[in-house]
């Protein structure tokens, strides 16, 4: 009778000592001797490999010479009690079957550390490495965190669309989306390009933010939250910055920005949380191979409460750091825009936990942030994290259609593009407020990654779109 195959990951929970199992997966190491030989095998379920031992007079020579890194097997025997350290259970093989080999000349993942960067060139492979199989679980296991937050707190996933006619958000340069022929292009008689025969019969391109879609839905079911691809077109090859990312957009009706804080800082520490309870091996793992604080920080997170204060306090304690001798990269002065080394000074160095920066000056924000009374900031917020700098953006929005109308006038967003927007303050305008959390920031932050290409299967940046 055909033994129903284990998860690898199950076996290691209910441990059934002395039952007939079967386990597939693929082989990460085979040593041994003339005797025996220990075969490793992952099934991609757990970081953990089981043992598998070969006793080679029983099943003879041949049947291990294709059993190779990389090759693919199915193995049965006994469950038991390892003889040797290292690990608890193993399974002793009586009947052991290749899938599929993997020729030791030429598969590209042998034993010995490969570089991230000599990684990403086979991110085909990658997975199957200890360390981006502990990323991609966390990945899975966040993506999860996220919607269990949301949804415990009576928020609705709102589907807001990828291709859009609009660029009022201003978040970033976009990515056309066009059926047109690209070597015969139709002008008019001005020399512009016409549209009227494109797909949309107008120009269209890839979002940059779900939010203002999501801000119609919250003037409907109250609290919605978007979780989808995000596509900028900037040429900003940094370790923070991919063409194509994934963003939560959570967007509240009613909520002001201190509502809007609380909620940004109990979201990260609910995902930091959940990563702490469910996925400890995998943590354990990175935190051993290449970040040896990763564990201690992700609990200091949780703990501490996030520090609150204005873009004009944050400058202050900038500017004063600046006198007192240290050095930045780029100026720093009241109306310039943060960079990542600012940022993390002020959390790194300067208060040693997370802070919130709350109203920016109107010129670096969007048209849609809340006016303030000063005439000069508006109620943005950005949350700034250790190793990170800037993880979440948001704000409390300006539902005054006067207010709003002017100042979209002011920074040039044309009418016509976003008359549904300005809709909702027409019709039953109501105080509200959300963020945007980028989903491979907090990967980095869960992870310890130091480069956001490692955080996502198969990374867009500018001049890479292989995979
Ligand atoms: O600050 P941003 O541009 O805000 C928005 O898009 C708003 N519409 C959000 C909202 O209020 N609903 O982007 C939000 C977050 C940033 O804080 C950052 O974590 C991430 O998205 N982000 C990127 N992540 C990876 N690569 C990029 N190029 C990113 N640009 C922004
Ligand atoms: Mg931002």
């Amino acid at each position: 009778m055909e033994i129903k195959r284990s998860i690898i990951s199950d076996l290691f929970k209910i441990k059934p000592i002395g039952e007939k199992v079967n386990i597939k997966g693929w082989v990460r190491t085979k040593r041994g001797n003339k005797q025996v030989a220990f075969i490793a095998i992952n099934d991609g379920s757990t970081i953990k490999n089981m043992q598998v031992v070969v006793d080679i007079a029983k099943l003879g020579e041949e049947t291990l010479k294709p059993v190779t890194t990389g090759a693919c097997l199915t193995v049965t025997g006994q469950l038991v009690a390892s003889q040797g350290g290292g690990q608890e259970i193993e399974i002793q093989c009586e009947e052991l079957t290749v899938y599929g080999t993997a020729d030791p000349q030429t598969y590209p993942l042998q034993k010995k550390g490969h570089t991230m960067e000599y990684l990403r060139e086979i991110a085909h492979l990658r997975p199957r490495t200890n360390t981006f199989g502990a990323v991609f679980r966390l990945r899975h296991n966040m993506a999860i965190a996220i919607h269990k937050f949301f949804h415990e707190r009576g928020f609705y996933y709102f589907h807001t669309p990828i291709i859009t006619a609009s660029d009022c958000e201003g978040a970033g340069q976009m990515f056309q989306v066009t059926t047109m022929n690209l070597a015969d292009i139709k002008r008019d008689e001005n020399g512009a390009v016409s549209y009227d025969d494109d797909f949309f019969g107008k120009q269209a391109s890839l979002t940059v933010s779900g939010q203002l879609e999501a801000e119609l839905a919250a003037m409907a079911l109250g609290a919605v939250y978007t979780f989808g691809p995000t596509f900028r077109a900037e040429n900003s090859n940094t370790p923070r910055h991919l063409a194509e990312f994934w963003m939560i957009e959570p967007e509240v009706a009613f909520n002001e920005i201190e509502d809007n804080m609380q909620l940004a800082e109990d979201f990260i520490k609910y995902c930091v949380q959940w990563a702490l309870d469910n996925c400890y091996d995998d943590l354990k793992f990175l935190n051993d191979m290449f970040d040896k604080e990763l564990i201690e920080r992700l609990n200091s997170v949780i703990k501490v409460d996030f520090v609150r204060l204005t873009y004009t306090q944050g400058i202050e304690i900038l500017e004063k750091a600046v006198k007192d001798g240290r050095k930045f990269e780029f100026p720093i002065y009241w109306g310039a825009d943060l960079a990542a080394e600012h940022e993390r000074y002020l959390v790194e160095e300067h208060f040693k936990r997370p802070v919130i920066l709350t109203d920016y000056p109107k010129e670096i924000k969007s048209f849609y942030m809340k006016q303030n009374d000063d005439g000069k900031t508006v109620r943005a917020m950005d949350v700034l994290f250790p190793k990170i700098g800037e993880i979440i953006g948001g704000s409390q929005r300006e539902e005054d259609y006067d207010k709003l109308l002017r100042r979209a006038d002011e920074m040039h967003v044309p009418h016509k593009d976003i008359w549904w927007y300005l809709d909702t303050r027409r019709f039953g305008t109501a105080p509200h407020s959300g963020f945007g959390l980028g989903f491979e920031r907090l990967m980095l932050f869960v992870t310890g990654m130091s480069n956001i290409r490692d955080v996502i299967p198969f990374p867009r940046t500018p001049r890479n779109a292989e995979f």
